[in-house]
């Protein structure tokens, strides 16, 4: 690691220490529109004072007990408070966007609601793409009125949301959504896909023809069908009717829709667990960075806590460049990224530090 840069070159990638808006006013005038991917995971109104759990190590009687060093303070006056500090921020991170960047903005329903209006506000409500519900804990707290809070809430906006698109994301198949291929032939197990129009497509009055015994009003060409009949890919059943095999083989998974309930908690004893309490799992970064960047692009993250977005952005080539302002999470960022190779380049800049 290199130390207090003056001169910032884009393709290194950097590590701030500093409030995110002043550093990117001072530090990242050069990078506006560079940035193709942006996660955030910032204070939410939590009313809590947040730790770093570390054991502590060799006095033998002290030995294995957990200290607990402050992190950072997410205690506000008042709502009003907290969003006059998030907003122009959330606009100066905006300006660093590439025209196909996306922002991503981790919360949860302490604010995630305000957030959304100023997002709105300052992306246009069009650029608004998804609202991401991730099951963060299998064993949410009882409460002594309502429902335990079990979810985070993940706002993603583009820039221009006409010209985007997420890469599809394919989770593996499970119990149930295997059931559909209980089918069985040479190729192996597969599922039915109908070839005829269904419900009001098929009350509408769909063109009705002839195809090998039965008239239908099929939903394909009647030389598609020969073709699929050729290769062995239609099945009839025993009253006649046609449908078209879908093989397991062939399938890549389930689609992931905005309901990210199949990644993990952090786990106390998983060896990513840095014991920032606020940590992101590095299986949640990947799926973002995956689904909306390649290999080589910029990747920003302003209120970096343990620094899991440059971690991953690391593992999987891309470039990063992130920001804290607590001390504690710098020496956690630093020690984590040193873990995962020695060998890798980037600067660290202390924005306060004019030297
Ligand atoms: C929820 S944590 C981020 C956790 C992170 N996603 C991870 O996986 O470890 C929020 C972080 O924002 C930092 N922070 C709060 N205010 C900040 C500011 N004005 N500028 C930069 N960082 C800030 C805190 O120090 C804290 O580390």
């Amino acid at each position: 690691m290199k130390t207090n840069l003056h001169i910032m070159e884009p393709k290194q990638n950097l590590l701030f220490k500093g409030d995110c808006l002043e550093t990117i006013q001072k530090r990242l005038e050069g990078f506006k529109g560079k940035f193709r991917l942006i996660y955030i995971d910032p204070p939410f109104l939590s009313g809590t004072q947040y730790t770093l759990k570390k054991k502590v190590e060799g006095d033998a009687g002290a030995a294995g007990t957990l200290s607990e060093i402050p992190t950072y303070n997410d205690k506000w006056d008042d709502l009003e408070h907290y969003l006059s500090f998030m907003k122009p921020r959330l606009k100066a991170m905006k300006d660093l966007l590439s025209n196909d960047g996306s922002f991503w903005v981790h919360l949860d329903w302490h604010v995630s609601h305000y957030v959304k209006v100023i997002l709105d506000e300052i992306f246009g409500y069009r650029n608004f793409v998804n609202e991401i519900v991730w099951k963060r804990t299998n064993s949410p707290k009882a409460q002594s009125k309502g429902f335990g809070a079990q979810h985070d809430v993940i706002l993603l906006y583009a820039l221009d949301s006409k010209g985007f698109q997420t890469k599809p994301i394919y989770r593996e198949h499970d119990t149930k959504s295997l059931k559909p291929y209980s089918y069985k032939d040479e190729k192996g197990n597969f599922r039915l896909i109908e070839i005829e129009a269904q419900g009001i497509q098929r009350t509408q009055g769909r063109k009705q023809f002839e195809w090998r015994g039965r008239t239908a009003p099929y939903l394909y060409k009647k030389e598609k069908l020969d073709k699929w009949w050729d290769t062995g890919m239609i099945y009839r059943s025993r009253n006649g009717r046609y449908t078209k095999k879908q093989y397991l083989k062939d399938s890549p998974g389930i689609l992931v829709s905005d309901l990210w309930y199949d990644i993990a908690p952090l786990q106390g004893g998983a060896q990513e667990n840095t014991g920032f309490l606020t940590q992101k799992p590095e299986a949640l970064l990947e799926r973002v960075i995956k689904s909306a960047t390649e290999k080589g692009d910029l990747i920003g993250d302003f209120f970096a806590g343990s620094g899991t977005t440059a971690v991953v952005a690391e593992k999987n080539g891309r470039r990063w460049v992130i920001c804290d302002e607590s001390q504690s999470a710098i020496d956690v960022i630093s020690n984590r990224l040193d873990s995962i190779s020695k060998e890798h380049d980037y600067s660290f800049v202390d924005v306060a530090n004019r030297s």
